[in-house]
């Protein structure tokens, strides 16, 4: 499989790349490709100033449309892999500091967030390593570091890291079960050569 995030192209062609991964990935999910296209183009125009200027009047769109009208709210500083799979997508939260490695599934009532402190300061956001699914109304808040191959069970409430090729879920989280990497890329059957 390349890898091409790790290459050197530049932003621009990482981003039309990514475009063409989600597309691949949700297909038969028409939200989730409209989602994930509309927030790569939001996530373009805010890394260069002159995209900015230029297109704020989209960035303002996409507020209004992805996140009041279809009730998602991935923010465009979120910094996504390629092949983001986002299944059912209603009520999912992405803060704009998180980051989702690459071949990631994310679904619906998720919230990947950050803890406001008795001190009024807030938490470091979490990082999602590549391959990582997250199942339905999972919460995860605070800096915490899911490492590559993880299973997030449904109604799981994440605030430790987890490391990788496990199974975690339960409120608060924990280890379930340790995967063999290949048991765990046939479970997570969304990879796309
Ligand atoms: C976590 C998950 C991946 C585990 O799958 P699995 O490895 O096949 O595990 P099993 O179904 O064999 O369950 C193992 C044990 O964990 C429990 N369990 C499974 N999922 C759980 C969850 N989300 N929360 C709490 N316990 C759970 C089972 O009841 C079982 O308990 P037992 O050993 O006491 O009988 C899966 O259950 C899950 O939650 N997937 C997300 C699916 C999802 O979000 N679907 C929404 C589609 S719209």
């Amino acid at each position: 499989m390349e890898d091409f995030n790790n290459k050197s192209y530049n932003s621009l062609q990482k981003k039309t790349y990514n475009i063409f991964q989600d597309w691949k990935i949700n297909e038969g999910n028409i939200k989730g490709r409209i989602v994930l296209v509309l927030y790569r183009l939001a996530s373009l125009i805010r890394s260069k100033k002159i995209l900015v200027i230029f297109f704020f009047w989209y960035l303002l769109f996409y507020r209004i449309f992805v996140e009041w009208f279809l009730n998602i709210e991935i923010h465009w500083n979120s910094k996504i892999g390629k092949g983001l799979r986002l299944e059912h997508g209603h009520g999912t939260v992405i803060h704009g500091d998180a980051t989702l490695g690459n071949y990631c599934t994310i679904r619906h009532l998720t919230t990947i967030g950050i803890i406001k402190h008795d001190d009024g300061s807030y938490s470091h956001t979490p990082q999602l390593g590549n391959n990582v699914d997250v199942g339905a109304s999972v919460t995860i808040i605070g800096g915490v570091n899911i490492g590559d191959n993880v299973l997030i069970g449904a109604a799981s409430l994440v605030v430790r890291d987890i490391p990788a090729n496990t199974t975690a879920l339960g409120n608060p989280a924990r280890v379930v079960k340790r995967h063999e990497v290949a048991e765990v890329s046939k479970q997570i059957s969304y990879v796309v050569e």
